[in-house]
């Protein structure tokens, strides 16, 4: 062994190199404050090998990022793990690097003869922020692309050259594709090599002048070999434990696969630019302009910095508490703006409305990608776009939610407002559309299961004309003994028939599949011997007692039979319930709520032809509303129902609220 070394020292002067790197001395011994230069140099060696784990499975462009890091993050050995520490350490390292300059500063290492130093320390830092402003953006995940794009269009209001710097980040014009590869070009490339070019020199200076000693007198001068190194290590070994802490039970988050036609509104920098994020958004900086808030304050603290060296040399000790108080009114001023926006943030109830509707978006997303038909050959971004259980809420709350709710909410989890106050419904909430519930809740009390008609101006207008909408309704009238029929001799019979006609609606996943289809078991089918008691109620008027003989065909002659749109004049005064609320009925419904076989001249609700809704639009929406999409885990936005009930005053008390008719706008193209 020790010849080995000898060959090798006698080829490369080895042992010199390595006496002089472990015995440089510590005057006053070793001390934690010294640790962190090294930590730094850990977690960049952890990021470069992370990094390189993760580049062999990550493919830069707009159809295989998202798709690349997915994989990496759910199929890769450990590449959660993997992924986990780099996102972690990242964050680690502007943490590091904050309190590495809060230490330089106060133990004043940037005086004369090691100002050279400090400015290569401040270029470190430079390249550390756009490691991780480019770093953000590689996922190609919704959170990434939209908080990139400020970042991309705050580089535009560079003074004189905005626009080339702008193209120059983007790739061109259009932020997009080449925005992503140049970014990684950048992230993987060129940042990293001018770091390890920085960093030798960092180090090299560093070792030619020496530690900056805190103070001589704190304990007797040792060697950085073993005491130093020592602490050193065991800060490291720290700051590993907690990456990986985070990186186990954290984990780094995949938000949605990014798409340029949805609208991101959670969209919101790294935690550790909140606080630029947030002095931008102070109205008095909005009125001095991007360039002011985002360039030149930002560019005067930098400047302020950097010149410490010389404010010290000008103004001596002056200078150095100058520097002091500068630099611990800076860490105020960032903890408090950081704090600031964490805690609006919190209280924003559109911003936590986004922020739960991106993370219901990325549950699904992942979902659907380990879902049967996997990720589509168009990309990931084709997921969401064509499920229903994404697409639905949001087409429900543009057209539908202005008069119905959803669960009380607008089918996005937010409540509907009107000038400020919470809207009464006009029409029946349709969060249980079709179900078991809504089909018995009709037969008992139709009064009560329409009864958020009665918030409408246009209901209110016929009872105040003596011509209450109920009186000529002969359903609410079949229904109007709601004590009978909710009593218990009628219990099972009602069950029944909401059975049946439950059965009828067909709700429920279908998958596509054939083979798929026969071995898929639904988890809420109807009991089959219940459907056919009800049938018998429905159909032949099975009843027992007071309703004996009276059958729902007396006046709904389809039901029972598969659903058709009947002629005109065949059309016998009563809806057609032939598979009524399923996606056949539902869609011919929508299409046109006031044909004769549906709500005919009592139609309230606005037809929705082609023009409004897609067809590909329509079939997302009805296959939301009766449940035929891939089962989801994902959890859904909360129940409403109370809180809107207390808010609009209770039913009935609608207050103000007019969703129906006149407002609907080019929505109403009724007949
Ligand atoms: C201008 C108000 C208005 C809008 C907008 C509106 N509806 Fe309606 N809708 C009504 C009224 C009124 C009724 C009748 C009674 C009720 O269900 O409350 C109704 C009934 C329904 C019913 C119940 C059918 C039944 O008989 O069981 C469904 C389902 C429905 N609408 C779906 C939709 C969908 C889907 C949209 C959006 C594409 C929509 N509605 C938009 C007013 C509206
Ligand atoms: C006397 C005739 C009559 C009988 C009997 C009758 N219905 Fe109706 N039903 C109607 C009419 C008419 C409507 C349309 C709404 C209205 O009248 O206000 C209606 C509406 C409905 C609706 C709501 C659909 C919609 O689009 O609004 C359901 C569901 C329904 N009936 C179920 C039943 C069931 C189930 C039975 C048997 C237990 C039954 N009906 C018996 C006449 C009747």
């Amino acid at each position: 062994m020790k010849a080995l070394v000898n060959w090798l020292d006698d080829r490369t002067g080895i042992k010199g190199l390595l006496h002089e790197a472990l015995y440089e001395r510590v005057p006053g011994g070793a001390r934690w404050r010294y640790v962190w230069g090294s930590t730094l140099v850990f977690t960049f060696v952890l990021q470069v090998i992370t990094g390189f784990m993760l580049w062999s499975a990550y493919s830069p462009s707009t159809r295989t990022a998202w798709e690349s890091v997915y994989y990496i993050q759910n199929e890769m050995t450990l590449g959660f793990v993997i992924r986990g520490i780099h996102h972690f350490a990242a964050q680690a390292m502007v943490v590091l690097m904050a309190i590495h300059l809060v230490q330089v500063i106060i133990d004043g290492a940037y005086k004369a003869p090691r100002e050279m130093n400090f400015w290569l320390g401040i270029v470190l830092m430079q390249i550390v922020l756009g490691l991780s402003l480019t770093g953000y953006l590689l996922p190609w995940d919704q959170k990434g692309y939209y908080a990139t794009q400020v970042t991309t269009n705050i580089m535009s209001a560079t003074p004189v050259a905005g626009e080339q710097v702008q193209v120059l980040a983007q790739g061109g014009t259009q932020y997009g594709h080449l925005t992503l590869t140049r970014f990684f070009a950048m992230h993987a490339g060129i940042l990293p090599a001018l770091l390890v070019g920085f960093l030798v020199l960092h180090i090299y200076v560093f070792r030619r002048h020496g530690l900056t000693v805190h103070d001589e007198n704190h304990a007797p001068t040792s060697n950085f070999w073993p005491d130093q190194v020592l602490k050193d290590g065991v800060a490291c070994l720290a700051v590993l434990a907690v990456v990986l802490l985070l990186a186990l039970f954290k984990g780094a988050e995949l938000s949605a696969p990014a798409d340029p036609a949805v609208k991101f509104d959670a969209a919101r920098p790294e935690w550790y630019f909140l606080f630029l994020f947030r002095f931008l958004r102070f109205h008095q900086v909005e009125a001095l302009g991007l360039t002011f808030g985002a360039i030149v304050v930002p560019g005067i603290i930098m400047g302020i910095i950097a010149v410490m060296p010389l404010t010290h040399k000008f103004l001596g000790d002056l200078g150095h508490r100058l520097n002091k108080a500068f630099i611990w009114l800076l860490g105020a001023a960032v903890i408090v703006l950081t704090g600031m926006a964490f805690i609006e943030d919190s209280n924003d109830p559109g911003h936590q409305a986004a922020l739960a509707e991106a993370h219901r978006d990325a549950g699904r997303a992942q979902e659907l990608a380990a879902g049967p038909d996997r990720i589509p050959v168009d990309g990931a971004v084709e997921l969401l776009r064509r499920d229903p259980f994404t697409q639905g809420p949001r087409l429900f709350a543009k057209h539908c939610a202005s008069c119905h709710r959803y669960n009380g909410h607008n089918g996005r989890g937010e409540l509907v407002m009107d000038e400020g106050k919470v809207a009464a419904p006009t029409a029946a909430d349709l969060g249980n559309f079709g179900s078991r519930d809504w089909m018995a809740s009709i037969v008992v009390d139709y009064r009560h299961h329409f009864r958020h008609l009665e918030n409408a101006r246009w209901f209110r207008d016929r009872v105040a004309d003596d011509d209450s909408p109920w009186d000529s309704s002969s359903m609410a009238d079949w229904s109007g003994y709601p004590e009978l029929l909710k009593s218990e001799a009628y219990k099972d019979q009602i069950k029944a028939v909401a059975e049946f006609l439950y059965s009828e609606a067909q709700h429920g996943y279908v998958p596509t599949d054939e083979k798929e289809r026969e071995e898929y078991k639904a988890p809420n089918a109807p009991d089959e011997k219940l459907v056919a008691k009800g049938r018998s109620i429905a159909l032949e008027g099975a009843w027992t007692g007071d309703l004996e003989g009276t059958s729902c065909i007396d006046c709904h002659s389809t039901m029972g039979e598969d659903f058709a749109v009947i002629p005109e004049d065949e059309v016998d005064g009563s809806p057609t319930l032939a598979k009524y609320a399923s996606e056949p009925w539902l869609k011919d419904f929508i299409r046109n709520p006031g044909a004769a076989h549906h709500y005919g001249d009592a139609n309230q609700m606005p037809a929705y032809q082609s023009n409004q809704l897609t067809d590909t639009e329509l079939d997302l929406l009805v296959r939301w509303l009766t449940h035929n999409h891939l089962p989801t885990e994902v959890e859904d936005y909360p129940d409403r129902q109370e809180e809107l009930e207390k808010a609009s005053g209770g039913e009935g008390g609608g207050g103000e609220a007019d969703g129906s008719g006149d407002d609907s706008g080019e929505d109403a193209g009724d007949e």
